[in-house]
């Protein structure tokens, strides 16, 4: 049977020719080739300190805040920021490593604040558009999920469920993708 592992080490420039090669295929995002995925602001002063900054920590890790009390005050920064931009208190809030799990953890809250209100089965009504973490999320939490199909320009166009009260928070992300799912 063959090894994935090599016989013998690599030199550091060798590996990053390889690196190199592997990434020619990759989208060209700088070039504006890129459509979401990347969000960069074509700033190159932005850019370097996002690089220098990135280098930096790229070995610290997050999961011991006592140990990297740096990693933790950036942490609540970005909440507080988060936090004035919805109106709520500037720690009601956790950072997360994705998408999948962000939708996740707010379905969740979402579900135990419906369950405090006595809603014993709450519905989450989506976009039709909306991305497919959310049946995953509704799946796992045992959350009824109702897509809502958008119009021409991806309102959604029943308003009837807004106001319903066995209801979790619609999605919000209505617009993330140029191709509509329904
Ligand atoms: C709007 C939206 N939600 C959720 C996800 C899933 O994110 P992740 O792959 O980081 O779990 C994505 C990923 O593209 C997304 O664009």
């Amino acid at each position: 049977m063959t090894s994935v592992f090599p016989d013998h080490g690599r030199a550091p420039r060798e590996l990053d020719d390889i690196v190199a090669e592997w990434q020619t295929g990759d989208i060209d995002w700088k070039g504006g080739r890129a459509f979401s995925l990347v969000y960069n602001s074509a700033d190159p002063v932005l850019e370097e300190l996002q690089h220098d900054v990135a280098g930096r920590f790229l070995h610290e890790n997050a999961l011991n805040p006592f140990v990297y009390p740096s990693l933790l005050r950036m942490e609540q920064e970005v909440v507080a920021v988060a936090a004035e931009l919805f109106g709520t208190d500037p720690q009601a809030g956790t950072m997360t490593s994705g998408g999948t799990e962000s939708i996740f953890l707010a379905l969740y809250t979402a579900r135990e604040e419906a369950r405090a209100r006595g809603v014993a089965r709450p519905r989450l009504v989506l976009a039709s558009t909306a991305h497919p973490a959310f049946t995953k999320a509704a799946h796992y939490l045992g959350v009824a999920e109702i897509r809502v199909p958008v119009g021409p320009t991806c309102e959604p166009m029943s308003r009837r469920w807004r106001s319903r009260s066995t209801t979790a928070p619609p999605s919000s992300s209505v617009r993330h993708r140029a191709t509509r799912t329904a």
